[in-house]
């Protein structure tokens, strides 16, 4: 039987992790997968936060540079993720595991507001929580807001979702060559510019001391592989 590492996780996803094959919007198939793999992890007691993105429905970052303020972009950034955030909670209730929803931005019709201690007892309840809204604030990215979360809640771990295996040299789909890290520390993401999360996210666990696993979500069975501490995908650390 295979037993867990991890008493408690954060796992991030993109919001590009949704769109399947499409270039907008919500794949249900993928979210009935995303939910099933997660369900796998919930049935081994593991405590789940997620944060999730929303660039599968609307990029701040782009659209600032397109003439929409950035800070409103990123507001509306912001809502893409609670309209995720609430997908996913469906798909996680179609499979029974038990979730909340906590917004970083005020919308108590639709979800509970972020209560550290709430969170924390929701999840030492067995329900799976979903924080929506990233941080709040704009010019801090959903990576960031992982960070953030997951150092409130005392999270062992940071799971961070990708369409690749893990943490390369150079960008994998472009160049062949490329070589994925089994291994690598917060500092040479961080000198080496490699795209993980973004450098406050990085600098985050850095500082506190709190590991990242870098893993491909797009494979059966994996995030339940890397919270049973198998070789799977990227852990970034401190040195030793
Ligand atoms: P316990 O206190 O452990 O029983 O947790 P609970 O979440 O079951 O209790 P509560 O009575 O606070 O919540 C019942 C339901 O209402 C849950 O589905 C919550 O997510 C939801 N809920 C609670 N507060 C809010 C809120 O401010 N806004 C919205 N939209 N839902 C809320």
């Amino acid at each position: 039987m295979d037993k867990p590492i991890y008493k408690r996780i954060l796992l991030k996803l993109s919001g590009e992790a949704l769109l399947g094959k499409g270039s907008f919007g919500i794949d249900t198939n993928v979210l009935k997968f995303v939910a099933k793999e997660i369900g796998d992890v919930h049935a081994l007691g593991v405590q789940i936060g997620i944060v999730i993105g929303g660039g599968n429905i609307f990029r701040g970052m782009e659209a600032s540079t397109k003439g929409i303020d950035r800070v409103s972009a990123d507001y509306m950034g912001m809502l893409a993720t609670a309209m995720n955030s609430l997908a996913l909670q469906n798909a996680l209730e179609n499979h029974g595991i038990p979730t909340r929803v906590q917004s970083a931005i005020g919308m108590k019709e639709i979800a509970e507001p972020f209560i550290k201690r709430r969170a924390v007892r929701h999840l030492e309840k067995g329900r799976v929580v979903i924080f929506a809204c990233g941080t709040g604030s704009p010019y801090f990215t959903t990576d960031t807001a992982a960070s953030l979360r997951a150092m409130e809640i005392q999270a062992d771990v940071i799971l961070k979702a990708t369409n690749v295996d893990g943490v390369y040299d150079k960008d994998p789909v472009k160049e062949k060559d490329a070589r994925i890290f089994s291994k690598i520390s917060y500092t040479e993401v961080l000198t080496r510019n490699l795209k993980v999360m973004d450098s406050t996210a990085v600098s985050m666990c850095r500082d506190n001391n709190l590991p990242l696993v870098v893993f491909n979500i797009e494979k059966i069975g994996n995030i339940r592989s890397v919270v049973c501490g198998k070789p799977i995908g990227t852990i970034i650390e401190g040195e030793k």
